[in-house]
C-alpha cells in the first residue's frame, strides 16, 4: 500500500476501484485489457515494462493492487484458481520442508497435500485450533510452513492466527492463511502476523459465481515471494484479463455484500439452533461454538456467511433436506449472491472428516425470512 492510500478505509478503496488512468476519453471504468503482446520501442525497450500477456496484464495488475490494499499487503498476485494459488506456495518451497496443516480444510486442497511427498515435502495434519497439538507436531529444524484455514471448511473451525504466528516465528517458519471464508472485510491475517494470505477469489471476492480465480497477498516481497511469482510465470497459471476485470467489478461491492450475507447467516443460525430437526449448528458466531471466543477477537464486524447444520435424523435425511429445498440451490462452491446447500460428505468422499449428516449452507443475498422458510419446509421432510 502506498502512503496516499494507507489512511483510506478498505470500503472506500473497493468502491472506487477500477478507476483507470486512461487519458484520451477519461472513462471512469477501466477497460478490459486483452492484449497478449506489446510493441517494443525502436530502441528495443519496453517502456511500460509490459512484454507478454502470461506475466503482464494491466487488468490483472489493477485487480492485484486492490487485493493488496484490502489485505494491507506489500503485494498480491492473481492465479487462474484458488488451487493454483495455494499449490504455487508449496512448489516454491525449499525441499524438503515439513508442513503443519489444518486437519479440517477445503477438501480438494487437503487431497493434494496428502500427495505432497511426490514434491519432496512432508505434511502433518493437526487440529490447529489446539495450540498444544500444534506445538507437539513441530519438528525443530524441519518445520518450515504452517498452513491454516480459518474458518475452515465445512465445520467452520476457528484457528487463532496470532497464536499460530507466534509459533511459526519461534520455528522460523512461514505462516499462510486460507482466508477465503473470512474475507478481508472480517479478518486481515497479515495484521495478525501471517506472512501470506490466500483466497479462492472464486468465492466472496468475486461474489457472482462467474469467475474461477485465486489470490495470494504477502506481508513482504522476499525470496519465497519472488519464487512464487516465478512459479506462476513458469507454470502459466496466471489469470486472464477478462476474469480479472470481472473480479475487480465484484470486489467493488465486497463490503456491502459480505456484511449483509453475514447478518443473514447470523439470523439463520439463531433460528436453526432451536429447530427440532437440527442436531447442531456450526457457525463461529454462535456462543457455544468452540472457536467463538477467538472468532470474537480476530473476526471484526461479522462471523462470515458460511454455516453448517447437522440433521438429527442422519445421513439420508440430510440428503432429503437438500433435495426438498427450492430457494437454496443444490450446488458446490460458495460466496455468491445466491444461497447454496450442499451435502458435503457426498462430494468429499472416502476418508473425509465431514459427518454424513452435515449440510453446508452458503448464505447469499436473499431475504432472511425467505431463506428460513424454505429451509424450514425442507427440514419438515426429515422430521
Ligand atoms: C477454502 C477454499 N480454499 C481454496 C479453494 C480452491 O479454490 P478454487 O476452487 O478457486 O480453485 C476452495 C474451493 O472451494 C475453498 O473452498
Amino acid at each position: 500500500m502506498d502512503d496516499q492510500t494507507s489512511h483510506i478505509s478498505i470500503q472506500t478503496l473497493a468502491a472506487q476501484a477500477s478507476a483507470d488512468h486512461e487519458t484520451v476519453t477519461k472513462e471512469l471504468v477501466a477497460p478490459i485489457r486483452m492484449s497478449t503482446t506489446f510493441l517494443r520501442d525502436p530502441d528495443n525497450r519496453y517502456p511500460a515494462g509490459h512484454v507478454y500477456g502470461r506475466t503482464d496484464n494491466l487488468s490483472v495488475q489493477q485487480t492485484e493492487s486492490l487485493i493488496a490494499s484490502l489485505e494491507g499487503a506489500d503485494e498480491a498476485v492473481l492465479f487462474s484458481s484458488g488451487m493454483a494459488a495455494a499449490t504455487s506456495i508449496f512448489l516454491a518451497l525449499e525441499k524438503p520442508t515439513h508442513v503443519i496443516a489444518s486437519q479440517v480444510m477445503y477438501w480438494g486442497f487437503r487431497s493434494w497435500l496428502c500427495e505432497i511427498g511426490r514434491y519432496g515435502h512432508h505434511v502433518s495434519f493437526v487440529d490447529t485450533s489446539d495450540l498444544d497439538a500444534v506445538w507437539a507436531a513441530v519438528r525443530p529444524g524441519e518445520t518450515g510452513l504452517f498452513w491454516i484455514e480459518t474458518p475452515s471448511n465445512p465445520l467452520w473451525t476457528i484457528t487463532d492466527i496470532a497464536a499460530i504466528a507466534e509459533i511459526a516465528q519461534a520455528c522460523d517458519a512461514v505462516l499462510c492463511v486460507d482466508s477465503t471464508a473470512a474475507t478481508p472485510i472480517f479478518t486481515q491475517p497479515l495484521s495478525l502476523g501471517a506472512d501470506i494470505v490466500m483466497h479462492s477469489a472464486t468465492k466472496y471476492l468475486n461474489g457472482h459465481s462467474d469467475v474461477i480465480a485465486g489470490a495470494l497477498a504477502t506481508a513482504r516481497n522476499d525470496t519465497l515471494w519472488q519464487r512464487i511469482r516465478r512459479t506462476r510465470a513458469h507454470l502459466g497459471s496466471a489469470l486472464g484479463g477478462f476474469d480479472a476485470w470481472l473480479l475487480m467489478r465484484g470486489m467493488r461491492t465486497l463490503d456491502v455484500r459480505v456484511r449483509r450475507q453475514a447478518e443473514t447467516a447470523a439470523i439463520l443460525a439463531a433460528r436453526l439452533l432451536g429447530h427440532p430437526a437440527v442436531a447442531a449448528v456450526l457457525y463461529p458466531g454462535v456462543e457455544r461454538h468452540r472457536g467463538h471466543d477467538v472468532a470474537v477477537r480476530q473476526m471484526i464486524g461479522g462471523f462470515g456467511a458460511m454455516l453448517s447444520i447437522r440433521i438429527k435424523q442422519g445421513d439420508a435425511a440430510a440428503v432429503a433436506v437438500a433435495a426438498a429445498a427450492t430457494l437454496w440451490k443444490r450446488a458446490t462452491s460458495f460466496g455468491g449472491c445466491e444461497s447454496l446447500i450442499e451435502h458435503r460428505a457426498s462430494i468429499e468422499g472416502e476418508g473425509s472428516p465431514c459427518p454424513g449428516d452435515l449440510l453446508r449452507l452458503s448464505v447469499g443475498l436473499e431475504a432472511a425470512d425467505d431463506l428460513f422458510l424454505d429451509l424450514h419446509r425442507a427440514l419438515a421432510v426429515a422430521a
